[in-house]
């Protein structure tokens, strides 16, 4: 230290000091952010950018493919035709990581099936042809990626075309999501007017249901009375906390407990 006191002002050694804290920190990001340019500079359709952005690539699935991190190379993935730098989670997504079935591809229906030993690549983001696509599942994956990581561009494939267009197939995808997300709406509505019951289990006395004014995690300054309650066009029941007024609506069919008082605010039943 004292060599560097003959040397150096106290200013000057602050201003050495606070140099290399910002290389030590930044350094390792901005390597990455050059390792990814001059990588893509090589690996992406021919430098094209898409028509709408002019800060977004184009990539063929072949040159997505290049994106694996084998050898050190960055590591993209896409969802739903969109693409991710992930390169910064290289624990997960690396080679020999749990997630690395992700790197370099758009495994879109993975994300819903959870197979993640299947890798025929042509139906890999075939979403809309799972019975049941998970879209709601699909839109909080992408709200995630697209929170957490920085957004390149798009793959030329089924969700956008060559010009980075919107595809067909995209837009049914979205009616789809805006339909979904409208019923997860009218959902939770429902579920803050008849709020579960609360719910226990013995086996004596099997199914013990009972409302208090916080039951099903909804807050109100009222209890309700536990009764079947079955959404339209929905065959299965839960137990909701109705309120007096609500238990003549035609909303929803309501049906009583066996053996339970219309009054009581819990009741007991076996399962059939
Ligand atoms: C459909 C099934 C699943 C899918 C598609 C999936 C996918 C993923 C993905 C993509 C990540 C990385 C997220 C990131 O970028 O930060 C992740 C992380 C993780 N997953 Fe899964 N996963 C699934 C099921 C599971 C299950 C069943 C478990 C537990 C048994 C699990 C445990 C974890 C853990 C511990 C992490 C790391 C969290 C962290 O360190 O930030 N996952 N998962």
């Amino acid at each position: 230290m004292k060599v560097f006191r003959r040397h150096f002002s106290k200013s000057q050694l602050i201003l050495v000091i606070i140099t290399a804290f910002i290389l030590g920190v930044y350094y390792p990001k901005i390597w990455e952010q050059m390792r990814s340019i001059n990588f893509e500079e090589k690996n992406t359709a021919s430098g094209n950018l898409s028509a709408d952005n002019y800060n977004e690539l184009l990539f063929s699935k072949e040159q997505l493919n290049e994106f694996n991190g084998m050898g050190g190379h960055p590591i993209y993935l896409a969802l739903l035709g969109r693409v991710y730098d992930v390169t910064r989670d290289e624990k997960h997504y690396g080679p020999g990581s749990s997630y690395h079935f992700f790197a370099g591809r758009d495994a879109s229906v993975a994300f819903i099936t959870a197979d993640f030993k299947n890798d025929a690549e042509d139906e890999a983001d075939n979403v809309l042809a799972l019975k049941s696509p998970g879209i709601s599942s699909l839109i909080n994956w992408e709200k995630f990626y697209k929170s957490k990581y920085i957004y390149k561009g798009k793959v030329i494939g089924r969700f956008y075309n060559e010009s980075g267009h919107r595809t067909k197939y995209e837009n049914q995808f979205r009616a789809m999501a805006k339909e979904a997300e409208f019923d997860n709406f009218n959902k939770e509505k429902l579920r803050d007017k008849y709020p579960a019951c609360n719910i226990e289990w013995s086996l004596g006395k099997g199914f013990h249901v009972w409302c208090t004014e916080s039951s099903g995690g909804k807050e109100r300054n009222w209890i309700g009375y536990p009764r079947k309650l079955y959404e339209i066009n929905n065959e299965d029941s839960r137990c909701a906390c109705i309120k007096n007024e609500n238990l003549e609506t035609n909303e929803v069919v309501i049906k009583p407990y066996d053996n339970c008082d219309s009054e009581s605010q819990e009741c007991y039943y076996h399962a059939n």
